[in-house]
């Protein structure tokens, strides 16, 4: 008898998973992986961050603690910290009270929960049809989490010019004009995935303008806070400057790569509505959506983090931490820049260290991508994106070098 499961296709494998697996079985000695999405040491290793380290030892030490089920919407004290890390302790919202916090399976679960939310009571019940708008180009994901939460009309606004490798201002804020109102855009909070490319506080004053008076919602996707810059404040100013203007809005936040807690999957959505009670009715929905999703979440991430945002050493070690991993990537931005001017490779290479965050959109074109794979054994995704962690002091000038190969030999 056949399978049940014989009509069931093969589905593709994803991209970055994909290529640590090819980077994995490469066996050759000069092999850079420049596309993994994590925080890489200069010797190539993954970090634990010492105040995780720290705060790991205090939770096994402390007998007070158990392994029983948390509440639905997660640990409070993590949930009130994750929020006023990112909306900021003065923030008018915590105020007036108008702040809820959904704490959720990283910040992909915050975004899952934030957008089955939207569709089953934004804008009416069960409601599909409401434009998402997705930056072009985005996070892979984004637009897989909106379409299976159920919503069939997603569409893309302008966000990258290639020629000048840089944000592309009209064509977003024209896309954010014709858009009907009541769309939901999704923003990046900073670090934009994979360009690199942040709106100025001036850019972002022009795109708030064009939402509120068109009656657009935001849906902030903040996955590398402190990353950024370094700063944790400055990495927020978007989001804290839309609450400042009124708007109702969604946050979703990760803590998998300011606190390196990949794998413990701690992220938390932040909602800020207009008043207490409308975030309220909101978060007793979102517990109907967690209950049946993940039914309450783990605790171990949630406890580091908590821990270490309510505690004021631990949280000036922590912002340490977080501003060593910021400053050894504005440090490889730096010298990949200089590498590549000093070798004269065409083209202009200002954009790499304008760009912020983990990821530079290196402007290498496909060809040249395949190039470096197959011929240098140096691993990026095909859109030219590459993790700026992925280089070291050992191996930059081999990058570089490889690098002004491909832009030479093709085009
Ligand atoms: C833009 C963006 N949003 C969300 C996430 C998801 O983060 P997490 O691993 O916490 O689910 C990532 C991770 O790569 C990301 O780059």
């Amino acid at each position: 008898m056949a399978s049940i499961f014989c009509s069931v296709p093969q589905a593709p494998p994803v991209a970055v998973f994909k290529l640590t697996a090819d980077f994995r079985a490469d066996s050759d000695a000069r092999k850079v992986n420049l596309g993994v999405g994590a925080y890489r040491t200069d010797d190539s290793q993954p970090w634990v961050l010492p105040v995780v380290k720290k705060v790991e030892q205090m939770i096994a030490n402390d007998n007070s603690l158990n392994h029983e089920y948390l509440p639905i919407l997660g640990l409070p004290e993590f949930r009130s910290s994750a929020s006023r890390i990112a909306l900021g302790d003065d923030s008018p919202a915590f105020k007036e009270d108008r702040v809820g916090g959904v704490q959720s399976l990283g910040g992909t679960g915050a975004l899952r929960i934030g957008a089955e939310f939207l569709r089953r009571w934004y804008n009416g019940n069960n409601n599909t049809a409401t434009p998402i708008y997705i930056s072009s180009p985005s996070w892979e994901n984004h637009n897989a989490v909106f379409m299976d939460a159920g919503f069939k009309d997603i569409r893309a606004y302008r966000y990258w010019d290639a020629a000048k490798r840089g944000l592309d201002l009209e064509g977003f804020l024209q896309d954010l004009e014709n858009a009907p109102e009541f769309s939901i855009f999704l923003l990046h909070a900073c670090a934009h995935n994979p360009t690199g490319t942040d709106p100025t506080p001036d850019e972002w004053r022009k795109i708030a303008d064009v939402m509120k008076r068109r009656s657009l919602f935001p849906f902030f996707d903040s996955a590398y806070q402190g990353f950024a810059s370094g700063s944790l404040d400055k990495d927020a100013w978007a989001v804290r400057f839309f609450v400042s203007q009124g708007f109702e809005l969604f946050c979703a936040q990760s803590f998998s790569k300011n606190f390196g807690l990949y794998n413990e999957r701690v992220g938390n959505l932040t909602v800020v509505g207009k008043d207490g009670d409308n975030v309220a009715r909101v978060l007793s929905q979102m517990e109907k959506i967690v209950r049946t999703t993940w039914s309450n979440p783990p605790s171990q991430g949630a406890r580091i983090v908590a821990t270490t945002l309510n505690t004021p050493e631990l949280f000036d070690e922590w912002r340490d931490n977080v501003k060593t991993m910021a400053e050894r990537v504005l440090l490889m931005r730096a010298e990949l820049k200089s590498r590549l001017e000093a070798l004269k490779t065409p083209g202009t290479w200002n954009h790499i260290v304008n760009q912020i965050g983990m990821f530079s959109y290196t402007g290498l074109n496909p060809k040249q991508v395949e190039y470096l794979i197959k011929e240098k054994h140096i691993y990026l995704m095909a859109s030219g994106r590459i993790n700026m962690c992925g280089l070291t002091t050992k191996n930059i000038d081999y990058v570089a070098q490889s690098i002004y190969e491909a832009s030479t030999k093709i085009q």
